[in-house]
């Protein structure tokens, strides 16, 4: 695959179904996961991965906690009806919370002198990246770390007292939806040329890589 296609294709897919992934499209998943960098090449990561089904079902029950405990808190009060992007957001997490226990295979990274998680993420992204190559649908998840962390280092027995914590656990599968370009604000808002505030002297109207391209 092109690598700008998978760049701005990489969207969180929280659609997916149950049918398994090979072992080989796993393997490949996590190498290209551990040739991230991280500070000083420490690799301060390990990697639960879970494809047996008891596990994912008993993270679910985790996850549909964690994701009440998050509408009852964070988002409380969120109007989601006066923000259609809002709410489209919430119907696919809705619908993720809702089939975690489907999902053929959850990713955990777990990381340890890492507060910023500037060490994990690129490796979770390169996870993710892999994973688009071979047409396997991913979501960045923190909800679990954030929420019942506890919980799910008993249940696959992570050494808390070791410095290790959850950074993210990725439900992965054969997407039901399709892939499309990642829908964001445009660079020329968000950029800035040499100083805060200066704007740019240029645009980019459309996504620089479409199908099309
Ligand atoms: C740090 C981080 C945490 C996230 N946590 C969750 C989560 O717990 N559950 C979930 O369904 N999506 C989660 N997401 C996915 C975001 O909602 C998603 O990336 C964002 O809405 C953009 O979606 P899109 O790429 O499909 O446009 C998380 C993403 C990031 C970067």
């Amino acid at each position: 695959m092109d690598l700008y296609e998978a760049l701005y294709t990489t969207r969180a897919m929280r659609r997916v179904a149950p049918d398994p992934i090979p072992v080989e499209a796993i393997t490949l998943m996590l190498d290209a996961a551990i040739r991230a960098p991280s500070g000083t090449n420490a690799q301060n990561w390990r990697w639960v991965v879970v494809t047996d089904k008891p596990t994912i079902a008993a993270l679910a029950d985790l996850y549909r906690e964690a994701w009440r405990v998050l509408n009852e808190t964070v988002y409380a009060g969120a109007d989601r009806s006066a923000n259609p992007q809002m709410q489209r957001v919430f119907n696919s997490s809705q619908w993720l919370a809702d089939n975690f226990q489907d999902v053929p295979l959850v990713v955990m990274p777990f990381h340890r002198n890492d507060p910023s998680g500037a060490s994990i993420y690129p490796a979770v992204w390169n996870l993710m990246l892999a994973a688009r190559g071979q047409g396997i649908g991913t979501t960045l998840t923190t909800i679990l770390g954030a929420f019942r962390n506890q919980q799910v280092a008993e249940l696959v027995g992570v050494p808390l007292d070791k410095g290790w914590s959850n950074a993210a656990a990725i439900p992965c599968g054969y997407p039901l939806g399709r892939w499309g370009v990642a829908a964001r604000r445009p660079v020329e808002e968000v950029v800035y040329v040499n100083r805060w505030g200066e704007e740019p002297g240029w645009t980019v109207p459309e996504p620089m890589w479409s199908s099309e391209s």
